[in-house]
Formats: C-alpha cells, structure tokens, sequence
C-alpha cells in the first residue's frame, strides 16, 4: 500500500515537473547545484542541509517564474550566468521543496 502510494506521489510530481519545466531534468539541476555549492550560503543562513530556505514561512519564491528568476539571481553569488536549460534543470530539482504545479 505505501509502495503504491509513493509511486502515485512519484507519477504526480514527475507529470508537475513535467509542464512548469519542459526542458528541466531534476538529476541534472541535482548535480549543478552540488557541484556550484549552492547550498553553502544556504546552510550558514538556516542549517541542517540549508534546504529549509526553500520551505521557510517567509520564502520569497511563490511561482514557477520567481524560481526560475532567483535562480538566475543566485547564480550571480556563484559566478555563473545560467543557462534557460540550466534554470530550468535546477528549477525541476528545487520544484521537490516548492512543488509548484
Ligand atoms: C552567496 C550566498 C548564496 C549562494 C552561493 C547561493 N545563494 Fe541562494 N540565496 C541566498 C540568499 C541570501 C537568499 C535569500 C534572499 C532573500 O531572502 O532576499 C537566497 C535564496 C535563494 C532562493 C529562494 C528561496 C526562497 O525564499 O524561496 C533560491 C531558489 C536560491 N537561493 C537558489 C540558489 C541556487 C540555485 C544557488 C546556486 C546557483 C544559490 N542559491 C546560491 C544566498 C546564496
């Protein structure tokens, strides 16, 4: 029954990802943002894997355009000017705090 229930979850965020990121591929957008650090400022600010920036009651990102644009901004703290196709893989990876649909 769990089992069922996880693969339901897995199909229903997937098919989200899907339409707000057409081009995005979450593993890829995983490993972008490991390899940049992009947790590291991240972390110092709220702890633990710095993941609770994304889920904080006062989060600034509210759509999929705000996710896209602050990952733009937030490239700039990492010296890279992100390409759409990177935006949009690191937007699929984020979309696991956000879940914009
Ligand atoms: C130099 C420090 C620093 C680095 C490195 C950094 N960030 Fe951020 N990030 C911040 C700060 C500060 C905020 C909060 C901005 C605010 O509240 O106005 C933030 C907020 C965010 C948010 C919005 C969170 C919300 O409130 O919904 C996202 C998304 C994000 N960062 C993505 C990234 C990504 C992707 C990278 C790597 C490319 C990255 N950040 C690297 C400092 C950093």
């Amino acid at each position: 029954m769990k089992f069922i229930a996880a693969f339901m979850l897995l199909c229903v965020s997937l098919g989200a990802e899907a339409d707000l990121f057409p081009q995005g591929n979450a593993t890829t957008g995983q490993k972008l943002f490991a390899q940049l650090r992009c947790d590291s400022c991240h972390m110092n600010m709220y702890g633990g894997d710095g993941g609770a920036i994304f889920t904080r009651a006062n989060r600034k990102v509210h759509n999929a355009p705000q996710l896209l644009a602050q990952i733009g901004v937030c490239g700039g703290n990492v010296d890279q000017e992100f390409s759409t196709q990177e935006k949009e893989n690191i937007a699929a990876y984020l979309n696991r705090y956000y879940n914009f649909k």
